[in-house]
């Protein structure tokens, strides 16, 4: 088998061009991707590692510019190559402020397209060497968004454990991204060709849950009626991840223990033990300090579970990232639902960077994807709901000006009656002039 050369996404419109370049590429060993739309070469993108990027710059709905921006902000190593019909001078200007060093006009020959290939890939080496010999890769890690020295953290404890089957514990707060995480272990390590089985403990009936996790055999229980596997056998040789294991009962967790301790399991309903090989990884928001002093979770299995552990911090502790991670949704929920690249207004990020968060990093994604269904080419303040808006906490670590503080707490009571100066200037217990005034 031929050993085949770099990936090469081809986008273009006219699917008589993708063919023509794809055949030419092709004979050379080169892998091809073709796209016909902005949105589909993203979706490989996401998926793929691509070397150089083959574009035209006229396309409906998306056109080849914004695929050279979103490129070369997201995948600032690849080399990009663009090919295009009649360039204005304009178009050719932008091209060249995006990173494109080559350019081709339609009609080109196989050797022009192939020398400019050439040259694209010459280029594109050298500047991923320069980035390697630097020890921190800015780049995103898989699916995971951030560059906050919480996120970098994280990572560098999935780089650790992500090629052995250490047993790791996840914890944070709700919606921080810790199924993320465990999915990020599994798929970027050298077990990732093995089966990803996530479990939410929560979801599954307290007494159904033994027999789904474990298996069961006939007669184990009344509608037992026949042999069953489990998760546990269904992830064998790959990872099973346990969310929400405060909620596994105490007949679970000494099965548990089992697992970990002699690495077989045993079926309900059965005596005899199976040989099992998959990592564990379990997560839960739940205080299992505060369960083994209950006495409703096991601290030997405790112990055995949390060999490492891995803290993903609440948003409102790395508000860096925000920006990134609007980024992210702003691009994939414009797609998604308004067909084009959707961008904030310039006064939306400070507004979400003071916010505290809550729901972390899945509130960010429902707030942006609710403001974006409500909003044109252009997300402002006014999608964004009421509460974000003004009721903003001020936790201890935040100090802010008194005169801020001031500022946020009138819009705050005005904002709870309504606007009405009147009211809101009894509450205060300021006269309406003054009111005014503090509001000029
Ligand atoms: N760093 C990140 N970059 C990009 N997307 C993220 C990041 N962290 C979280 N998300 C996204 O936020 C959403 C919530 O993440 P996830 O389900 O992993 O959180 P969780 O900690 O498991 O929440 P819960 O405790 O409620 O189960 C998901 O859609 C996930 O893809
Ligand atoms: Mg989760």
């Amino acid at each position: 088998m031929a050993f085949l050369k770099e990936n090469v996404l081809l986008v273009d419109d006219d699917v008589h061009i993708l063919e023509l370049l794809q055949r030419h590429l092709q004979a050379l060993d080169y892998h091809t991707f073709k796209a016909v739309s902005v949105r589909e070469a993203v979706t490989i993108l996401k998926d793929t590692k691509i070397d150089v990027l083959i574009t035209d710059l006229n396309m409906p709905e998306i056109d080849g510019f914004e695929l050279l921006k979103f490129t070369a902000e997201h995948y600032p190593n690849m080399g990009k190559l663009v090919i295009t019909g009649f360039p204005s001078i304009q178009d050719s200007l932008t091209v060249i402020q995006s990173g494109v060093v080559e350019y081709l006009t339609k009609p080109f020959t196989k050797q022009e397209l192939i020398e400019a290939l050439h040259k694209t890939l010459a280029q594109n080496t050298s500047a991923s060497k320069t980035i390697k010999n630097h020890v921190e890769v800015d780049e995103p890690y898989g699916d995971i968004i951030g560059k906050s020295k919480g996120i970098k953290h994280v990572i560098q404890l999935i780089e650790r454990v992500k090629n052995n089957k250490a047993t790791v514990f996840i914890s944070g707060e709700s919606g921080t991204g810790k199924e993320l995480v465990a999915r990020s272990i599994h798929y970027q390590g050298q077990f990732s060709r093995g089966p990803f089985i996530a479990v939410n403990c929560g979801a599954i009936p307290e007494n159904l849950l033994e027999a789904e996790l474990f298996g069961y055999v006939k007669g184990a229980f009344t509608g037992a009626d026949t042999n069953r596997n489990g998760f546990f056998q269904a992830a064998n040789g790959g990872t099973i991840f346990l969310d929400e294991i405060g909620n596994a009962s105490l007949a679970v967790q000494s099965r548990l223990l089992r697992v970990l301790q002699e690495k077989e399991v045993v079926k309900v309903g059965s005596q005899k033990a199976e040989k099992i090989d998959l990592r564990i990884i379990t997560a839960t928001n739940s205080n299992l300090k505060e369960m083994i002093k209950n006495q409703t979770f096991r601290d030997d299995l405790y112990y055995r579970l949390t060999v490492v552990e891995i803290y993903v911090p609440p948003l409102r502790d790395r508000k860096e990232d925000i920006a990134h991670l609007a980024e992210k949704f702003l691009y994939k929920y414009g797609l998604e639902y308004k067909d084009r690249l959707i961008k904030m207004d310039t006064n939306v990020l400070p507004i979400l960077e003071r916010y505290a968060w809550p729901g972390n990093i899945r509130e960010l994604e429902n707030i942006l994807q609710r403001a974006i269904i409500l909003s044109d080419k252009l997300v402002t303040v006014d999608a964004l709901p009421e509460s974000l808006k003004y009721n903003i906490s001020f936790s201890d670590s935040d100090f802010v000006p008194l005169k801020e503080m001031e500022k946020q707490y009138i819009l705050k009571v005005l904002h709870a009656c309504n606007q009405n100066k009147t009211k809101a200037s009894e509450i205060l217990q300021i006269n309406r002039k003054t009111l005014r005034e503090k509001l000029k």
